[in-house]
């Protein structure tokens, strides 16, 4: 098992980019199912879940070829087989964009439930509840999911919670679905956005995508396309806030600043000076951090896979902030790992009272899942001391070469595998 050795305390400076995002390419990479011609997409992160995606495509029959680090041509033309298995899907949360891939493409699919992330209870109703209205049969079996329909057909979708998944998944069934589909109370991402635009540059008739009501019309022949992923909100968000929090003057590169806008609201409330430009956002801290509540939302809402890294800036402010998670049942677990870095927080169901102490001490910590892993870098980076952050696997699924980009803006981060981890201990010894 790997481990991130942090000794933390140093300004972060200079420049650093951000690669393409985890959740825009997790859901593009199946969408090539639907096409009748190979793709090629450029800005393709280098993380696990993007191998695990690609991984399951080229053992679903599909041709896939590296161009170079982040350009992938993939060919899923001459393809039959339509099941993912629990081996491959278990492996990450994404895995059910294979559902409405597969469907759209076969009229059936067969994939195992997904796994990712432990964030509390999971659901998959309002996925299944858009593949009904498009005249699919469901079922759930022995935690495998059957859908089947002759001929998929347009139909009316009201989502009863907003959904990032479900708006997927509904958009990849309906695209090349018999007449047109009405998506209600759909989400707004970015990333569904980006799903739309790489769909459209396709062949497919989307429109609405990035408001609450997405309308679909069936096309079918979908033709070949060049396209490159949307830049990374949330790595953006990660490394803005790892700037703050050491007190550093950091210049972020590839990131689209109205994406990111959430995240800069709060953070200059919080009393970092943020500048955008083009393509890039500077961010530095020139005073102290002050208190600030927080309330995670559905696109435009601050989001919730920003909420760890800015409860841990909030460790480092003055005063009392509060925190509200709203979307996840249990996104406060990290929390325990914070504390035994000296944070003062109180969690009471999907609130969290966080007493800014200003200082954080080095500590061993374990990474419980993604997002959490990334707030415990930035508190590793902020604190006095050394920090050891354990189960970096969850880390290495949604961020890039995060330990080489850092240490190019300053940062003493060093990856150690378990041997190298136990003879240190033994020469402490
Ligand atoms: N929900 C249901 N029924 C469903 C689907 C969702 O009740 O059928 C509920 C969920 O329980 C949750 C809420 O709706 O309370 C929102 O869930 P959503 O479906 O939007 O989440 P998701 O699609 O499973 C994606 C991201 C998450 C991110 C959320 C919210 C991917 C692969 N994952 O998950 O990203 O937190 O949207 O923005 O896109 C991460 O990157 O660290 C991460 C967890």
């Amino acid at each position: 098992m790997d481990k991130f050795v942090i000794h933390g305390g140093r300004r972060l400076t200079g420049e650093i980019e951000v690669s393409g995002a985890k959740n825009a390419a997790v859901a593009l990479i199946p969408a090539v199912l639907l096409c009748d011609e190979p793709c090629i997409l450029e800005n393709v992160p280098d993380i696990s879940d993007v191998s695990i995606g690609l991984r399951i495509l080229y053992e679903l029959g599909a041709q896939v070829e590296y161009l170079d680090k982040t350009t992938v041509r993939i060919s899923a033309v001459n393809m039959t087989n339509y099941c993912v298995p629990y081996e491959s899907a278990r492996r990450m949360r994404a895995s059910y964009y294979f559902l409405g891939a597969l469907l759209g493409r076969y009229g059936r699919a067969r994939v195992s439930m997904p796994g990712g992330c432990p964030l509390g209870d999971r659901p998959i109703d309002q996925h299944l509840k858009a593949f009904s209205a498009l005249g699919a049969d469901c079922s759930v079996n022995h935690g495998m999911v059957d859908l089947t329909a002759n001929q998929l057909t347009g139909g009316q979708i009201y989502f009863d919670v907003v959904s990032v998944g479900a708006t997927m998944n509904a958009m990849l069934a309906a695209v090349r679905a018999k007449g047109m589909t009405v998506i209600g109370n759909a989400a707004k991402e970015p990333h569904i956005v980006d799903l739309a635009n790489f769909l459209n540059s396709m062949g497919a008739d989307i429109m609405g995508a990035g408001t609450d009501v997405i309308k679909i019309r069936g096309v079918d022949y979908m033709h070949g396309s060049t396209y490159s992923v949307i830049p990374d909100q949330i790595e953006a968000g990660t490394f803005m806030i790892a700037a703050a929090a050491t007190g550093g003057d950091v210049l972020i590169k590839n990131v689209t600043p109205k994406h990111l806008e959430p995240i800069i609201n709060k953070m200059r409330k919080i009393g970092v000076n943020i500048e955008e430009f083009d393509d890039s956002v500077r961010v530095w801290v020139d005073g102290p951090l002050v208190r600030c509540n927080v309330k995670t939302m559905p696109h435009p809402g601050f989001p919730t896979d920003m909420q760890p890294q800015i409860t841990t800036l909030l460790t480092l402010a003055e005063g009392t902030s509060i925190v509200t998670e709203g979307v996840w049942e249990q996104r406060f677990r990290y929390v325990d790992e914070l504390r035994r870095m000296g944070a003062d927080i109180s969690v009471d169901g999907k609130v969290a009272v966080v007493e800014g102490t200003g200082k954080l001490t080095g500590a061993p910590v374990k990474a419980c899942d993604l997002r959490a892993g990334a707030a415990l870098i930035i508190a590793g980076l902020a604190a006095h001391g050394i920090t050891e952050i354990e189960d970096i696997f969850h880390i290495e699924r949604g961020y890039s070469n995060l330990d080489e980009k850092l240490r190019a803006i300053g940062a003493d981060i060093h990856k150690i595998s378990e041997p190298a981890a136990s003879q240190k201990l033994k020469t402490a010894l």
